[in-house]
């Protein structure tokens, strides 16, 4: 793998990247990364759907669109709102803030997956800590963190027994197919929905405009999840230009012409109507004090801009700007 990425910026060229025969979600001679190899995060990263290409991508996405969909958008609303409600009620800092946009997505899937009530707190820092071990650039200590978190999160997903849960097993065929990309659901869910409610909660600071129009600008203007990677397979092309196999692809998710919030293509994200549908419910439900927002850093990570909000007092001089 060469060390610079090739850049797709243009709409043409990531509709090109992310619809390309030759680029693969994985580098070919790395199809899980060496830091996970032994431990419980192997088998789990191996199964993702996000981590495959190809047939087995295919029936696999197939499989998931079949379970997400099986939840209408009352029901996901609706648990969103309780949960959201049970949430928000001991919210009083900015800190508890930026805790409430990640735990949210994560828990109103854990309640349709039906993972055991107790210490839902634990459950968000888990998969907190699978993100920072899937997500890119994660240093040795946060792939170890990783690593341990996955055995946990296997262990409570072999408990579970929730609607989504069990549509996810049926339409997989295979229970720990299922369990993995059950676990994949709260990863992919967690960063890209908390970065979507906390830039909305910015943009309404400067915006008189309903929530529904809000989240369309953040994700048409400052997508949350703004840039991914693709792998040359063989040697190949790209926008005109010569690639060779390895070679690694950023591929930015805004550009001049189109935002993919979503993505694009075979890997296209399935839960777009489950994040907006929890944002839009987030927002309804949250009762903010404006100098909460008044301090924010974006989180640490390559391809995901969440705003982390915090007390002023905790560092006067560090202000995140929209
Ligand atoms: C605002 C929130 C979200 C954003 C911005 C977002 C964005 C994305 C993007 C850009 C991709 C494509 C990645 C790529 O092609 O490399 C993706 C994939 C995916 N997303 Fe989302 N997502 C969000 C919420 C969710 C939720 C709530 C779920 C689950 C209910 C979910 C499940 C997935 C899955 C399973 C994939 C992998 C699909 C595949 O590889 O075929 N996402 N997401």
């Amino acid at each position: 793998m060469t060390a610079c990425p090739f850049s797709a910026a243009s709409r043409q060229a990531v509709r090109e990247a992310l619809s390309h025969p030759h680029l693969g979600v994985r580098p070919t001679d790395e199809p899980v990364p060496m830091a996970l190899i032994g431990t419980p995060a192997q088998s789990i990263f191996a199964s993702l759907v996000r981590m495959n290409d190809g047939v087995r991508q295919s029936e696999l996405k197939l499989a998931i669109e079949a379970a997400l969909d099986w939840h209408g958008d009352d029901e996901i609303r609706q648990t969103t709102v309780d949960v959201a409600q049970r949430l928000a009620g001991s919210l009083t800092t900015a800190e508890q803030l930026t805790w409430f946009n990640y735990a949210l997505p994560v828990c109103v899937l854990a309640e349709l997956l039906g993972i055991a009530h107790r210490d839902r707190a634990t459950l968000v820092d888990e998969v907190l800590d699978f993100v920072r071990c899937i997500a890119p650039g994660g240093s040795a200590e946060q792939m170890a963190a990783g690593a341990v978190a996955a055995g946990k999160l296997q262990l409570r997903m072999q408990q579970a027994d929730g609607r989504l849960f069990e549509q996810l097993c049926q339409q997989c065929g295979d229970r720990s197919l299922a369990i993995a990309n059950a676990i994949g659901l709260l990863f992919q869910a967690c960063e890209g929905t908390a970065g979507l409610i906390g830039k909305t909660l910015l943009l309404a600071n400067q915006r008189h405009q309903s929530a529904e129009e809000l989240i369309l600008a953040v994700l048409q203007q400052s997508p949350p999840i703004h840039t991914t990677r693709r792998f040359a397979v063989e040697d190949t092309w790209l926008d005109g230009k010569p690639l060779a196999k390895g070679q690694s692809v950023l591929v930015h998710l805004k550009t001049p012409e189109e935002s993919f919030a979503f993505g694009y293509g075979a890997h296209r994200c399935p839960g777009e109507r489950w994040a907006r549908i929890i944002a839009l419910a987030a927002i309804s439900v949250l009762n903010i004090k404006p100098e909460w927002l008044s301090h924010f850093r974006w989180r640490v990570s390559q391809n995901a801009r969440v705003p982390e909000f915090y007390s002023a007092k905790e560092h006067a001089d560090d202000r995140g700007d929209f």
